[in-house]
């Protein structure tokens, strides 16, 4: 019978659909912090008015989509109510066979024909479906691929003392699972957010137009079943961060442990990495049995809730059919709709709580998005410069430590000089290198390129003009063309073959079989410090640049290589700024001026000569050296 099958769900491909959805959750469900302004998703509004014709097919195949499952319901009290007229009618034939054999058939057709016509509602109801998720799904992709892009635009944009200010983690976390949560509030939340209004706003006004009580009694339970499952879902979120919590200290301690593969090796660690292994473990299948519990909560409960709607439907309804106001037909109608609203009404304490973790994740989002970089161009002057820098009293510190790295510098560079900046570690010589680039702007003071400040000039074209070699030297895993020509995509062969002569590197690349082409990185071979130091300097060579700023980069190379090198730069940059930081005396040898360095002030300057008569820090640090490397010679 029919009501024999309620405890089982008529309507299979709602709760396949919702247990899918459910699991779904689990998969993206990162992290949820409670309560949330929801007004930080009027953000994406602009994405909605952009894919505003995907979003409007997409409500009104929801609608279609909905009627079409409200068509079925009713055939199928049309249906049983000709099945309860013909039991009323047929016993009145008893006398006249044929005749019963007669309206039988007739009967039996139609409710053949309920049928099929119940198959083909829901095969257009499929084909809808299939449309919302078409518009609706795909708007989310496009939307979480314009987020993206914007994201990423903003994060190049940001200047360095951003990424100084956030670790790297929390920035791959925003343009990865923080968009991802919020792609699930545009997509599954909106499309399951507007079916379940549609679909209760059609079916309750159905009901309502059967019949006012038992729509009233029928739809008692549901509240409490929309609360159930926020609150377990509240409990699902909370536990999901835990256990992402857990997984992700897992993954950066098997990280670590790859990573340092040959310390941990050659310190004989084995065992005890996989003791801490197994803690790691241990803690995140406890964190996944507690989910699982939970999780088992929710289907139980959710049948009960909905067995109840339906007794209480069977009770209602059948004394309405005794007292004749409905028939037995609007009973069943009824059932299938209490059916139809189970999922919308389960999903809107799945929604709201979806809603609330998308909110907390492009909260997130837009603290970045409204980052503003504090390193601008006053005067957007681009001009090709001859290379003079002065600093007038420049001093720098450091806002996130207090440091104060540079202090009251006063530096005058020429245009075509070679000077070198020689200091201790810690002395201030990269903290220079990175305010020559403007990637820090000095907290007090004036620097100037061509007598103009360096604030007037326009961010791109300054950059353009400067060949920076950086001490941390970074390559990219690309080949070695790439890398030399990453900042002059249309450098010619002689030109490359040029520029890695310059930097002494060509002799090392004819004897890689495969040359520039050669792979670096993770899926090609490691290079030795001092051949990535040279690699990096034909990269900052190969742009051709008016200064050229070589922070601590010939510190890997022997100073045979550092002299040819050296030697090298002379000659290509005549008439051209060079700055050689180091703290090697070998390197300042051939600079018309140098610059002692010493805890951010500058204690001596002059030529090499004039610094050896000095006999101040210089001469020390020049003895010291000389005297080692005489030491490793002998
Ligand atoms: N990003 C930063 N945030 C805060 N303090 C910093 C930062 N970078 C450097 N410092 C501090 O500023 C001072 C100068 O550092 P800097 O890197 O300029 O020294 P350096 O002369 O290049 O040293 P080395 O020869 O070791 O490269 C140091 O005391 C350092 O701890
Ligand atoms: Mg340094």
């Amino acid at each position: 019978m029919y009501e024999g099958d309620r405890n089982l769900p008529a309507y299979p491909n709602q709760f396949q659909g919702f247990w899918l959805f459910w699991q779904l959750r689990f998969k993206c469900n990162l992290n949820t912090n409670p309560p949330n302004n929801v007004k930080d998703l009027a953000y994406l509004n602009k994405y909605f008015w952009k894919y505003k014709g995907l979003l409007s097919f997409g409500i009104l195949f929801t609608i279609i989509s909905v009627l079409f499952q409200i068509i079925p319901a009713q055939l199928v009290r049309y249906a049983f109510d000709s099945v309860s007229d013909m039991i009323k009618i047929y016993p009145l034939y008893d006398e006249f066979e044929n005749q019963q054999d007669t309206i039988y058939e007739l009967f039996a057709f139609s409710v053949l024909l309920y049928g099929v016509l119940i198959v083909i509602m829901a095969l257009i109801r499929g084909v809808f479906l299939f449309m919302v998720r078409q518009t609706i799904i795909v708007m989310s992709r496009h939307i979480e691929y314009d987020l993206k892009n914007e994201i990423f635009k903003q994060y190049q944009n940001l200047p360095l003392s951003f990424y100084r200010r956030n670790n790297t983690g929390d920035l791959m976390a925003r343009i990865s699972e923080d968009v991802n949560h919020v792609r699930m509030y545009l997509g599954p939340v909106v499309m399951y957010g507007l079916s379940m209004l549609i679909s209760f706003t059609l079916v309750v006004s159905f009901m309502l137009s059967i019949h006012i009580k038992l729509t009233v009694f029928s739809l008692l339970p549901l509240p409490i079943l929309s609360f159930g499952i926020y609150y377990i879902n509240s409990i699902v979120n909370r536990q999901s961060t835990k256990i992402q919590e857990s997984l992700s200290q897992m993954t950066s301690f098997v990280q670590e442990a790859f990573s340092g593969i040959r310390v941990l090796k050659s310190f004989v660690r084995e065992d005890d990495s996989y003791q801490q292994f197994t803690l790691h473990s241990e803690d995140y299948k406890v964190q996944s049995l507690k989910l699982a519990m939970v999780n088992a909560l929710f289907f139980p409960m959710m049948l009960l809730l909905i067995g109840f709607s339906t007794i209480l439907t069977i009770y209602v309804g059948g004394i309405e059919v005794i007292d004749g106001t409905i028939t037995a037909g609007n009973i069943a109608e009824f059932i299938i709709y209490i059916n139809m609203l189970t999922w919308p009404v389960a999903a809107l304490g799945w929604i709201s709580s979806m809603a609330q973790r998308a909110a907390a994740s492009q909260k997130r989002i837009n603290e970045f998005l409204q980052e503003e970089n504090d390193i601008i161009s006053t005067e957007n002057i681009s001009k090709s410069i001859a290379g003079k820098i002065t600093l007038r009293n420049v001093s720098f510190t450091y806002a996130d430590s207090g440091i104060e790295a540079l202090q009251n510098i006063d530096m005058q560079i020429n245009a075509g000089e070679t000077v070198a900046i020689l200091g201790t570690t810690g002395s201030g010589k990269s903290t220079f290198a990175n305010m020559l680039c403007r990637l820090y702007d000095a907290t007090e003071g004036e620097i100037l390129v061509d007598d103009t400040p360096i604030k007037n000039y326009n961010l791109d074209s300054l950059r353009s003009q400067l060949g920076y070699v950086p001490q941390d030297v970074f390559l990219f895993s690309d080949s070695i063309r790439n890398n030399i020509r990453f900042g002059v995509p249309k450098l010619t062969e002689e030109e490359l073959v040029q520029a890695s002569e310059d930097a002494d590197l060509q002799g090392n690349i004819e004897q890689f079989p495969k040359g520039f082409d050669t792979e670096l990185g993770e899926r090609g071979i490691t290079l030795s410090g001092g051949q990535k130091q040279r690699v990096s300097i034909a990269r900052a060579i190969a742009r051709n640049p008016k200064i050229m700023i070589l922070d601590d980069c010939l510190s890997a190379v022997d100073t045979k290589t550092e002299n040819t090198i050296l030697n090298n730069l002379k000659r290509i940059m005549k008439n051209r700024t060079s700055i050689v930081i180091s703290h090697r005396v070998s390197s300042a040898k051939l600079a018309d001026k140098i610059y002692v360095l010493d805890d951010g002030k500058i204690v001596e300057n002059g030529t090499h000569q004039e610094l050896i008569n000095q006999n101040g820090t210089y001469k020390e640090l020049y003895d010291k050296q000389l005297q080692s490397e005489e030491e490793a010679v002998s």
